[in-house]
């Protein structure tokens, strides 16, 4: 197996964190959260810059964190659900690696995140449905396509591993 970036892409919900984190532990890569990057850099919550500047201006943070990733290894990068959906972030993306789709349905994507202040577009069901629908042609451009059902992180890690013809454990 190369020495990559992997990239996790899809919906708020799908479980990019976790299952990049699983698979980060599972191929002995690093692990790094764009979010996390972009609110440390920021020195404030997604919430925040979103109420403070909107959200045209945290897209402009999610591509310069996303180019500050340039010349990474063997690291496992889990994305903000958006930042798929922006052609410069896909360009830049395929530059530095695979991107990785975690097909989740909806329905699962939606019982997670329901109730979680912490992000700012998770506000009702028929917008957040709207959002995800027309998301769909973004993510099917994925290297990789991986439906998640509700499967736990560490056996799609697993699955996603095999696929990447990583060495059994
Ligand atoms: C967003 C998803 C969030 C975060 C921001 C915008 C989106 O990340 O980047 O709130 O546009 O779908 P998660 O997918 O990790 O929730």
């Amino acid at each position: 197996m190369p020495d990559e970036t992997i990239f996790l892409v899809g919906f708020m919900g799908s479980g990019k964190s976790s299952v990049g984190r699983a698979l980060a532990r599972r191929l002995g890569y690093n692990f790094l959260d764009l979010d996390q990057i972009i609110e440390s850099r920021a020195g404030k919550t997604i919430r925040e810059i979103f109420s403070e500047s909107g959200e045209a201006h945290f897209r402009e943070l999610e591509y310069e964190a996303l180019r500050s990733l340039r010349g990474l290894k063997r690291t496992v990068v889990a994305t903000g659900g958006g930042a798929y959906v922006d052609q410069r972030n896909r360009d830049l993306i395929r530059q530095m690696g695979r991107a990785i789709w975690l097909a989740c349905p909806f329905e699962i994507c939606l019982a997670r995140i329901s109730g979680d202040a912490s992000r700012p577009l998770a506000s009702n069901r028929d917008q957040l449905e709207k959002l995800f629908n027309e998301r769909l042609p973004a993510y099917e451009r994925a290297d990789l396509i991986v439906q998640t059902g509700d499967a736990a992180a560490e056996q799609i890690a697993e699955l996603i591993a095999n696929l990447l013809g990583a060495p059994a454990e």
